[in-house]
């Protein structure tokens, strides 16, 4: 179904670890293909080289803080907000993200414990980073429990030998996570919707698209 010009759409992905986000990233973007998207952490091409190295593969970013690696996040989400969302916008094209915020609150605040201490911190980088109009209009969380979750990792590291310092922690580390989702679900009640993640990746899909012909309808 084709987006009504004049209504802004921006759409978020996001999951836990083994949700099958990449698998079905890419079938909203052969779904949507005039659609601006990026994914994150990454984006921009600073973000890209400098905040994928930075937060997943340089020898010191497993001994971030939840704090230090929220600002890090919010800085490369900044960058993409003023790069793809707004000129997206401005030109009425829809914009669709491989993980947003949803992912700071889920792995920084849940489960890297940041907690209570942090909620302030996460609210007030998401509105300091650019106007309200520019946030996202829906997210699609894909929820799947650790258990299958992680078995699902463990197979694509056999087969791809992809794995991030975020991918190799423990099964409570994935569990907080995942609960983390579900109290962002509950903060944004209307922002948020969870589709089941363990089903056929057929009736993920098909999950997935009902739920964006009823957002851009
Ligand atoms: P990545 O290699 O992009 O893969 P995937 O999105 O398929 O998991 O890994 C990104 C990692 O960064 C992932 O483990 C989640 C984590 N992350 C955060 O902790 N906070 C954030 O705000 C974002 C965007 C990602």
């Amino acid at each position: 179904m084709k987006p009504q010009p004049s209504a802004y759409r921006f759409v978020v992905l996001e999951g836990c670890e083994g949700s099958g986000k990449t698998t079905q990233f890419k079938r909203i973007q052969a779904k949507y293909p005039h659609a601006t998207f990026f994914r994150e952490p990454g984006g921009t091409e600073f973000a890209e080289k400098e905040m994928r190295r930075l937060l997943l593969s340089s020898p010191y970013s497993p001994d971030l803080t939840p704090y230090e690696c929220m600002g890090l996040f919010f800085t490369g989400r900044s960058h993409n907000l003023r790069t793809f969302v707004a000129p997206a916008r401005a030109k009425n094209v829809p914009v669709f993200t491989d993980r947003f915020d949803g992912s700071s609150f889920a792995y920084q605040l849940y489960g890297m414990g940041g907690g209570d201490g942090l909620l302030g911190h996460f609210e007030s980088s998401r509105s300091a980073m650019g106007p309200a109009e520019l946030l996202p209009t829906l997210y699609i969380y894909l929820d799947v429990s650790p258990e299958v979750g992680m078995a699902r990792v463990k197979q694509r590291a056999a087969d791809r030998g992809e794995v991030n310092h975020f991918d190799t922690r423990g099964p409570e580390f994935h569990a907080r996570v995942r609960d983390g989702y579900h109290a962002f679900a509950k903060l944004y009640p209307d922002k948020v919707v969870t589709v089941n993640a363990e089903q056929s990746v057929e009736r993920v899909w098909a999950d997935i698209e009902a739920v964006l012909d009823r957002h851009f309808a």
